[in-house]
């Protein structure tokens, strides 16, 4: 399998096969490699001729530094699970150098208000960094599709707007949350979860699943306090947020209307690890 760790040497392997009208199939990751991205480069294998991953911990979206530290580093075994599903995959796990030079600073961004909600007014400077790692992997890999996973909803749709914004040659496919078995969305950041850590997690997507269901029959307030009680009730979990909002805008929801889509948006901490997941309500 090729494994690449320059953006000189990728160019040039990818360069005169897009001339011959190959379509290049591009999965961002940070690594730490789990079934969520190996159903994503499922899709992208299905829908292109070629498939480059990209395994780079992109240093500018984190606003935390003991996050950056922390974070999982797996390249090894994520060569080889990536192997196991297709040797014809292209790895691209460059340098922060390669990548930043000596100027590991984000771009400055706006995406129409996306980037001022939830993990936005969390997480400064977390969007910014995100929009230039993932607008310079576009460049790099002159990928005709990028795929992304709907875990990270509100970066999902922020690269949807980006690429609009600069009409950037690419075509953003969503692909849905791929969930253990126990319904634990799949992420890096289970890596850092102990193993009884791991099995409470599951109740994250019990209380969404529940709120789902009373998102039928009653408002929005009604099952905010319902999600808040509920995570008060186990202590070794911390919210951060819980949030319904209008899947499209992202706007906090207040009021039901009709013909607009929600979706649940939770972050909790547990552990000392922070977990996000989502949820469509109806
Ligand atoms: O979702 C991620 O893993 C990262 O935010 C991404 C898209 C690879 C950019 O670094």
């Amino acid at each position: 399998m090729l494994v690449y760790t320059t953006q000189i040497t990728l160019k040039e392997h990818l360069s005169p096969l897009k001339s011959k009208g190959k379509t290049i199939g591009l999965v961002p990751t940070m690594g730490a490699i789990h079934m969520g991205h190996l159903s994503l480069m499922q899709e992208a294998l299905s829908q292109n001729d070629i498939v480059v991953v990209s395994i780079f911990v992109n240093p500018t979206q984190f606003n935390n530094p003991n996050d950056l530290e922390k974070y999982p580093r797996t390249l090894e075994r994520d060569v080889k699970l990536i192997e196991s599903l297709s040797d014809k995959i292209i790895v691209f796990a460059p340098s922060v150098e390669d990548i930043y030079a000596d100027n590991a600073v984000a771009d400055i961004f706006k995406y129409d208000g996306l980037e001022n909600q939830m993990e936005g007014a969390n997480r400064p400077g977390h969007f910014n960094g995100v929009g230039t790692i993932v607008k310079k992997l576009f460049e790099i890999t002159e990928a005709d599709k990028a795929y992304f996973g709907e875990k990270d909803f509100q970066q999902l749709q922020i690269i949807r707007n980006m690429t609009t914004q600069f009409k950037l040659p690419v075509e953003i496919v969503g692909v849905p949350i791929f969930r253990q078995e126990d319904g634990l969305a799949m992420s890096s950041r289970n890596e850092l979860l102990s193993d009884e850590a791991k099995k409470e997690a599951t109740l994250i997507n019990q209380i969404m699943l529940q709120a789902k269901n009373l998102f039928k029959s009653k408002s929005i307030k009604e099952v905010v306090d319902f999600v808040e009680n509920e995570f008060k009730k186990h202590s070794n979990f911390e919210l951060e947020y819980f949030e319904i909002a209008d899947e499209k805008t992202l706007q906090t929801a207040i009021e039901k209307t009709e013909n607009t889509k929600y979706r649940g948006f939770v972050v909790v901490h547990l552990d000392n690890v922070r977990l996000i997941d989502n949820i469509s309500l109806n």
